[in-house]
Order: C-alpha cells, then structure tokens, then sequence
C-alpha cells in the first residue's frame, strides 16, 4: 500500500532528521499494573520519547525499561515452559536460546516432531524496539506475534491458541500463576501478554559500541572507529539504524545485484500485502550481538559474518567487496555484543 512505502521513507527521513532541543530525560521507572490489564502503556509511551529525544539515526540500548515485574515473570515461566507445545516438547526457548544470542543458531528451525520449518529464527533480544516482528513483519506487535508459534503446525502444533488456553487452564499450576499475576485464570490475552511483556524486558545494554556512543573513546579500538565510520559512510546506517540497527524499515534484498538472491525462495513482504514491488522485501534484521546468530539471513543460508557482509556491500551497496573494509565492518560489529539483561527480574 502506497502508505507503508510513504512510511518506509519517512522512516529513514525521520530519525536522521529528528534533530530536537534536549527536553527531559525519559521516564524509565518501572510501574506495577493496580488492576489487571493486557497492556503496557507505559512501554508504548517510552518508545515514543525515546523515538522523539534521538538526535542520531543509531542510538544506544537504554539502560531499563518500563515492564511490569509480575508479568514478567510469569512471562518468563511461560517461555521455557515445553507445555506450550502439544506434546509437550517443544519451549520458545528451544529455538530461541537465550545464552546464545536468543536465536537458535541452525539454518532453519526444528520444531514438535523434530519437523523442519522454512526460516532462520531472529532473536528475541531487544525485540520489543522493532517496528513489527518477524521477517515479513506479518505481526505488528509481540503479542500478535506469539500465537503464530503455537498454532505452526512445524513449531509447537496446536491447532489454535485456545486449546492452549483450555491446557493451561486445566492446569491447577498455571491456573494459580495466572490468578495471582491478573487476578483472573488464562485467558488468550494474558498469555500474549506475558509472553511479550517477557521479551520486552530481555535488553542488552552496555555494548562498547554504546559506552563508545555515550562519549568513551576508548571504548572501541582503531579498526573498530574505521569500521563504525565506513558503516555510516557507506550507508549501511541508511538501513540498519535505531536502537536495533534495524528493525526500523522494510527493504529489498539484492536491491543492486538481485541475481545474488535469486535462489532465494521467500518473498517476504509480499507474501503480507501482495503487492509485485514487495517480492524480496524483508523487514531489516536488526545488528545488536549480530557476532552470536550466525548463520544468517531470512534463510540461514549464510554462515559467517565475513560472507553476509561481503554481501551486503554488493548487493545493497553496490561496491566491489574489499578484504579490508569486510575486516573492519566485521570488527565493529562486534562490539555490538553485550550480555542479557532480563529488566524487572534483577535481584
Ligand atoms: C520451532 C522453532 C520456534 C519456536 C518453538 C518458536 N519460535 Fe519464534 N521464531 C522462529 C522462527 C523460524 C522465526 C522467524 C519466522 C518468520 O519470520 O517467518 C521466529 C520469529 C520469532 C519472533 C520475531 C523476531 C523478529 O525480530 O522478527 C519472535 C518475537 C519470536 N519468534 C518469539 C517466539 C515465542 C514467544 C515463542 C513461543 C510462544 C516462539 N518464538 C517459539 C522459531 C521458533
Ligand atoms: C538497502 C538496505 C540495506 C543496506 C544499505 C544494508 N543492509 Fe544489511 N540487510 C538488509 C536486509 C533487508 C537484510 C536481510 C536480508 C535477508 O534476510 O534476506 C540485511 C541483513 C544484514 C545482515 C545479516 C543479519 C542477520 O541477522 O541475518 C548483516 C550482518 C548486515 N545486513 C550488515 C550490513 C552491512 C555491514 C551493511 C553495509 C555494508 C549493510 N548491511 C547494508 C538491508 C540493508
């Protein structure tokens, strides 16, 4: 639609041009929901302001933000819970690995009876700062998101959330964990919210790449300033920017070199809104601990972090790949990597 493209644009004219007068910092400070509610509006607000305070197309991650504790929790239980499978086998957490960059390190996933699914799985770390989820970006909040999983017959095989609801509430532990988080047994929307409030709170603050973004200079070394500064001059920064550096805009793949893609089988944005000029669109991935989820792109298809850069420097670039630019890109992208901090659950 010619809205979402307006957007795509704007987008990017957006942030790098949201140059405002220093107002007040934003309010972090986590709050306790006094009745049960399925939203966090405290959240939506905070990524706003903070959306509104950047004067720079990359930002860093912020230290805290504004979840719900309790939710959290339960949320957390949720995620590793194999329950959330039909036949009990199968958690969020088996194919987003939490200690290993969130993703599940393979090509593709394996999901309910070891069955193989067709795309890599993204992390879950600093989801809550994309614009939309997944590589099409079909689910426009991580609430919508979760049912997706749940309901995939190659992941964790119910035929609808529902029967999860009624498993969950047959269930005298889950049905207690949920009384005393919203006052009211599982519901649908409860459990969306859990399991996105959770992946809200998983943030990875205190890379080198931000104390060096917060005024450390020492922070990165020589070759990895070289790398940050042709990230930003060869344009790299025009895609992959935000807190994420991604997950901001849609854009094609093999935009200068599409024979590159060719074999490529997904469609991406296409397969959302249908549209010819949408073949090949995929919502940027973000780049924060990029360094821990190999292999990479929407297909897995790309090993090292050498080859997705050398590819991206021909394809969306259109430049003959350097060894010596590939090495310094290489090394400030890895001072992207910082450990999880799971906000509203630190002792
Ligand atoms: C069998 C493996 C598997 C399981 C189980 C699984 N996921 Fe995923 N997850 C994936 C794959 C693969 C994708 C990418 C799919 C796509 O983009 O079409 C994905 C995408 C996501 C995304 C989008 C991230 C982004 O940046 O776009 C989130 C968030 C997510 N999963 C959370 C969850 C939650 C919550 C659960 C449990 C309810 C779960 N996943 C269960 C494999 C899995
Ligand atoms: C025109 C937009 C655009 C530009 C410019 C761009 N990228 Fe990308 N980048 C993308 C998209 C879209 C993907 C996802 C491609 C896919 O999965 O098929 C991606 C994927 C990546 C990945 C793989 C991430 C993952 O998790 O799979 C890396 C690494 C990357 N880009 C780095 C770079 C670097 C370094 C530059 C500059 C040399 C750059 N990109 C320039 C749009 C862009």
């Amino acid at each position: 639609m010619w809205w979402e493209k307006a957007f795509n644009r704007l987008g990017i004219i957006a942030l790098i041009s949201l140059v405002l007068a220093a107002c007040n910092a934003p309010d972090m400070t986590p709050s306790e929901p006094t009745a049960p509610t399925y939203e966090n509006e405290a959240y939506t607000q905070f990524l706003i302001r903070l959306t509104r305070l950047s004067t720079e197309a990359v930002q860093p991650i912020p230290e805290t933000v504004p979840v719900q504790p309790k939710v959290v929790k339960l949320g957390k239980e949720l995620f590793f819970s194999p329950q959330l499978s039909r036949n009990d086998t199968i958690a969020c957490a088996s194919c987003h690995i939490l200690s290993q960059g969130g993703d599940d390190n393979r090509p593709v996933s394996f999901g309910i009876h070891g069955r193989k699914g067709e795309m890599n799985s993204p992390t879950v770390l600093n989801s809550g700062f994309n614009i939309a989820q997944f590589w099409d970006g079909r689910a426009p909040t991580l609430e919508a998101q979760a049912e997706d999983p749940i309901t995939n017959p190659v992941e964790m095989g119910f035929d609808t959330l529902q029967q999860l609801v009624d498993k969950l509430n047959a269930d005298a532990h889950w049905r207690q964990r949920f009384l005393d988080t919203f006052g009211e047994p599982p519901t649908a929307d409860g459990l969306r919210f859990a399991l996105a409030e959770y992946q809200r709170a998983l943030i990875t603050p205190g890379s080198r790449f931000d104390r060096y973004l917060m005024g450390d200079q020492d922070a990165l070394n020589d070759q990895e300033k070289r790398g940050w500064h042709a990230f930003q001059h060869l344009g790299c920064i025009n895609c992959h920017q935000g807190i994420n550096l991604g997950g901001t805009l849609f854009q094609k793949i093999g935009l200068y070199k599409p024979t590159l893609m060719e074999e490529k089988r997904w469609l991406g944005r296409f397969n959302v809104t249908q549209h010819i000029e949408d073949k090949f669109v995929f919502k940027v991935p973000g780049l924060r601990n990029v360094a821990d989820t190999a292999p990479y792109f929407h297909d897995g298809s790309i090993p090292t972090l050498e080859q997705a850069v050398a590819i991206m420097i021909e394809a969306q670039i259109d430049l003959p790949p350097q060894p010596e630019i590939i090495d310094d890109l290489v090394a400030f992208l890895k001072t992207l990597s910082a450990p999880l901090k799971e906000v509203g659950l630190e002792p």
